[in-house]
């Protein structure tokens, strides 16, 4: 999808369709519609719409108008933005995301979206939501924007015989003049993180036969190659460096498999970057969940070729901040693994030693992501990362304890926390912060090795963080369990269903939160 910037007068642009946002300005019951394109042009071809009561601003509805009286464009779409005071970044991406999807299926190949006039964001958002808005500037507006506009514009239909290609061609955003120059690098990095987010969708959404460790390897380098970056390059270890390196966790897992493990290796490395921070981004790529001994039940177990989602998430912030070229060292780890059951997979009883050389007793070969993050997480601090973020697909327990709407997220420190809650709302994606007590952490007592890898029914989303705390010591760190986030059950109006790509965003403003400033 091409993206560009325009600074015509909304009426006088030339276009398939006009895409304005409308947020409803009425309080309580009454409804009163406002049209976010700055000129009364356009709210003036709407008249008649508006004034039937058939455009309400209610969020994500939406309005299509031929032949707009007195604009040149074709067709004028209105999207509803919801409440005005509720008006954020966050609903302003889905909006862009809504106008693709509503215009894809219809053939129409390329679309105007008018960025809102005098763009602040929201005054206030739920007090219990960690997305409390930050007065934002119109940069920030172009951005969301076309980060939602990439997002909308993925499906995950490939092997579809009879697939259309019904992507959007072209993707102009339409902004006042005097909105200053900081507009075009905003939109090039809305272009290269929405196009990151989708990378690792397509990652995600390919089948366990097809994506398997060493493809997944294969892709990490391949993107690293086609970006040509200086300062990015790959390596991968094969199953028998990482016996050499004794990371006992993770072979484990991996030694009931007849496909071969690949530790990816990611280093971004650019020229004036600081000795530190050295930012280390782990993530579990379980190419297939079966289970292991400990095997799943057969219902539902199709989903678990997405247990590379935290993964996929890491390669896909790597190639964004390549892209991006903040000025921060970062290195990335990728635990990719199959879980399968076999005559040499390994059993309930089992003990295994880490790379840290702690002990685990195995009593759930289900419980095997925490398994390859540990040994990921050691190796990070061997590499010298000063600051961690894991991402991983990796219990039940925290999809039962958030749904399908938030991830978990777990700090073993404040600032780090403080840090990522600004990413978050910069990106735009759903957290909530899940505890780490000491408490939890008999749990996870053994009686024959230093830990046990389940901490049973309860609680089991914190046991599975307060296991991965073992192996990142006292390094600042973030845990994020994207469970049941990664994968949308549903096709939403500004996302298909399937992979969600969640993760990627925050990661990304995480990094750049970084960049020294000179
Ligand atoms: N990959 C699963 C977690 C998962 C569940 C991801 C649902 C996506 C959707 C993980 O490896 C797992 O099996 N976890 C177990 C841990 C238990 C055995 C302690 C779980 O959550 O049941
Ligand atoms: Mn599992
Ligand atoms: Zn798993």
């Amino acid at each position: 999808m091409k993206t560009s910037l325009s600074f015509t007068p909304p009426a006088e642009l030339e276009s398939e369709c006009l895409c304005v946002a409308v947020v409803d300005e009425g309080e309580g019951e009454k409804n009163s519609p406002k049209l976010l394109a700055g000129e009364d042009k356009v709210t003036s071809a709407a008249s008649d719409l508006i004034a039937s009561g058939e455009v309400t601003g209610k969020i994500f509805e939406t309005v299509m108008l031929h032949a707009p009286r007195g604009l040149k464009a074709k067709r004028l779409l209105m999207i509803g933005g919801g409440k005005s005071k509720n008006f954020s970044a966050y609903e302003l991406r889905k909006v862009a995301g809504t106008a693709i999807r509503f215009l894809k299926p219809k053939g129409i190949k390329s679309l105007a979206f008018v960025a809102p006039p005098n763009w602040r964001g929201a005054a206030d958002q739920s007090a219990h939501s960690t997305l409390v808005a930050e007065r934002e500037g119109p940069a920030d507006a172009v951005r969301s924007i076309v980060e939602g506009a990439f997002v909308g514009d993925f499906d995950p239909d490939t092997y579809k015989s009879d697939r259309k290609d019904l992507s959007m061609h072209e993707f102009t955003v339409v902004a006042p003049r005097q909105s200053g120059n900081s507009l075009e690098p905003a939109l090039q990095a809305g272009r290269i993180i929405g196009e990151s987010q989708n990378f690792t969708r397509s990652l995600v959404n390919e089948p366990g036969n097809r994506m398997t460790p060493t493809n997944l390897a294969g892709q990490a380098r391949e993107m690293v190659e086609q970006l040509r970056v200086p300062h990015l390059t790959c390596e991968v270890l094969d199953g028998e460096a990482i016996r050499e390196l004794k990371m006992g966790a993770f072979w484990s897992v991996a030694q009931g498999s007849d496909e071969p493990p690949a530790l990816i290796l990611l280093r971004y490395n650019p020229p004036g970057a600081p000795e530190k921070p050295v930012l280390g981004l782990v993530g579990k790529g379980i190419t297939f969940d079966s289970g292991g001994i400990s095997i799943k039940p057969s219902d539902g177990m199709e989903k678990m070729k997405y247990d590379m989602a935290g993964g996929a998430a890491m390669l896909g912030a790597m190639r964004a901040i390549a892209l991006l070229q903040p000025k921060v060292k970062v290195i990335s780890i990728v635990c990719a693994s199959e879980n399968m059951p076999s005559g040499h997979a390994q059993k309930p009883g089992d003990v295994q030693i880490a790379m840290s050389g702690k002990s685990i007793e195995i009593i759930n070969t289900d419980a095997e992501g925490r398994l390859v993050l540990a040994d990921g997480l050691h190796y990070a601090r061997q590499l010298g990362c000063t600051h961690l973020i894991d991402a991983a697909t990796l219990t039940g327990a925290c999809v039962v304890a958030l749904g399908m709407i938030n991830a978990g997220v777990f700090a073993n420190d404040e600032e780090m926390f403080e840090r990522f809650s600004r990413a978050l709302k910069r990106a735009g994606e759903k957290m909530w912060r899940l505890p780490l007590d000491d408490e939890y952490r008999e749990m996870i007592r053994s009686g024959i090795a230093d830990i046990v890898n389940s901490g049973g029914r309860y609680g089991g989303a914190v046991t599975a963080a307060m296991f991965l705390k073992e192996f990142v010591d006292k390094t600042p760190w973030i845990h994020l369990d994207i469970a049941g986030v990664a994968w949308m059950e549903e096709n939403k109006s500004w996302i298909a269903k399937g992979p969600s790509g969640i993760a990627v965003r925050s990661i990304v403003e995480f990094v750049r939160g970084f960049e020294t400033l000179n």
